[in-house]
């Protein structure tokens, strides 16, 4: 039997995740371990695991280097990678929004050129192109967003909020929602077909286990 290949996002879903599998019985020693190790194999079950970075979780499942991936919607909708998406987990729920200063509320559809700093250029792109329909500078960022209109980089941010605390520490407010997010079990679509019998009885046992 060969084996079947978990990829994690590391940081606030890993924890989540590996709780998720470890409740039907996919887990691994190793893993619960504080360690720089980057695979995880379990020999008895043939199965591993390894934590990439959230974005990176949708191109190892659609290039086949995992047959499974556990990921959060915001990478899955960025990174628009073609894959089988199964089932959504339950866990890691915030909201994708438009976030600003809370004087930008009224004038934001007439700002001309409206910039927007973001991790999410291409949810953000599509927000104010296709949905607003409003022309829009996007300025990648790769983290602590909400820092973009207090310095005066960007009018605006689309990002993940989860607590709201970031937004209201820092002076901001939602002005629009885009849409929820949840972290989503991924499955390449080869596998899907090659392990069909593995990766339904996973589904299947991930859904009665998680009540869905
Ligand atoms: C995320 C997100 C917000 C914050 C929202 O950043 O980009 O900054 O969390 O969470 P809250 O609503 O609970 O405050 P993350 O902590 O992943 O770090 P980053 O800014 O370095 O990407």
């Amino acid at each position: 039997m060969g084996y079947l290949t978990f990829a994690l996002t590391k940081g606030r879903l890993a924890e989540d995740a590996k709780k998720t599998l470890a409740d039907i019985g996919l887990a691994c020693e190793e893993m619960k371990e504080k360690s720089r190790k980057l695979i995880f194999v379990n020999e008895e079950q043939r199965l591993r695991f390894f934590l990439a970075k959230a974005d990176d979780v949708p191109t190892y499942v659609e290039y086949g280097a995992a047959d499974i991936g556990i990921s959060g919607a915001d990478s899955l909708l960025e990174e628009g990678r073609n894959l089988y998406e199964a089932m959504d987990l339950g866990f890691g729920k915030c909201r994708m929004v438009v976030a600003g200063p809370p004087e930008i509320r009224e004038k934001m559809g007439r700002v001309n050129n409206i910039r927007v700093s973001t991790k999410y250029p291409n949810i953000a792109a599509r927000h104010f192109y296709q949905k607003r329909r409003q022309t829009a500078e996007i300025v990648k960022l790769n983290g602590s967003v909400e820092l973009g209109p207090i310095v005066g980089l960007s009018d605006v941010i689309v990002d993940i909020v989860e607590s709201g605390s970031t937004l209201q520490e820092n002076g901001l407010v939602v002005l629009e929602e885009v849409c929820d997010i949840s972290a989503r079990l991924v499955v390449n679509r080869v596998s899907m077909k090659t392990e069909y019998d593995r990766i339904t009885d996973i589904i299947r046992r991930l859904k009665e286990s998680r009540g869905v």
